[in-house]
């Protein structure tokens, strides 16, 4: 099987993207990231491609007039680079309907909970971890998701808990959940790859079947 050329999104460290690239040099995926672009020019993670060599880009939204517009250019940069799968490693901006529609099912996010739980609209870095301890969850954990039109509502792929300490804070959880994180994204990058990972409609909605072995 030829290897799946990867396109990763990112806004921030990058450590979803180093466990990404970590995992592929170890040779545990049947793909390759092609291009990593950023919304963000601090963004550590560009550093991060840089010095593994991967093409990487910051692309202003400024420069352009409209989010679609935003997300007309990144759809074609992926093109440019011939892009089978699209990650989302931390990226905090929103995909239009068409970027999604042309990578349908091709998209794979992490988010820092157990979806549904804390989750859409708000959820994102620490006001996820702020939001479980408010409540008083006695679990959390990580989705590795393929993402469709919603917030956080695509297909789950992977999940994983995490255990919370009467003296958890929200430092630590995102610590812990990100190691969570580190272990789901891979994996199921590597299902992904491995065409492992099938979808079925049921109820309405689809959900993944994963095929071990
Ligand atoms: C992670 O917590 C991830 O769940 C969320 O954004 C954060 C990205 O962290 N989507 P990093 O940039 O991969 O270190």
């Amino acid at each position: 099987m030829s290897s799946v050329k990867i396109g990763v999104l990112i806004s921030g460290g990058g450590t979803n993207l180093q466990s990404l690239i970590d995992s592929i040099n170890d040779g545990n995926i049947n793909g390759e990231i092609v291009l990593v672009i950023s919304d963000n020019k601090k963004a550590y993670g560009l550093k991060r491609a840089e010095k593994n060599g991967i093409d990487n880009m910051y692309i202003n939204r400024l420069e352009y007039d409209s989010s679609d517009d935003y997300n007309e250019v990144i759809i074609e940069k992926m093109k440019e680079k011939k892009v089978e799968l699209v990650v989302l490693a931390g990226y905090l901006k929103i995909l239009n309907e068409k970027f999604v529609k042309k990578y349908q099912n091709k998209i794979i996010n992490i988010h820092p909970s157990l979806i549904p739980s804390f989750c859409g609209k708000g959820y994102y870095g620490t006001k996820v971890h702020k939001a479980c301890l408010d409540y008083g969850v006695k679990v959390t954990g990580a989705t590795a998701h393929f993402v469709d039109k919603g917030t956080d509502t695509g297909p789950i792929i992977l999940q994983r808990v995490v255990n919370i300490d009467n003296e958890d804070t929200v430092k630590s959880l995102k610590e812990k959940v990100l190691k969570v994180e580190h272990k789901i994204l891979p994996e199921a990058v590597r299902l992904y790859c491995e065409g492992k990972i099938e979808l079925k409609k049921q109820n309405n909605r689809f959900v993944t079947k994963i095929r071990r072995g």
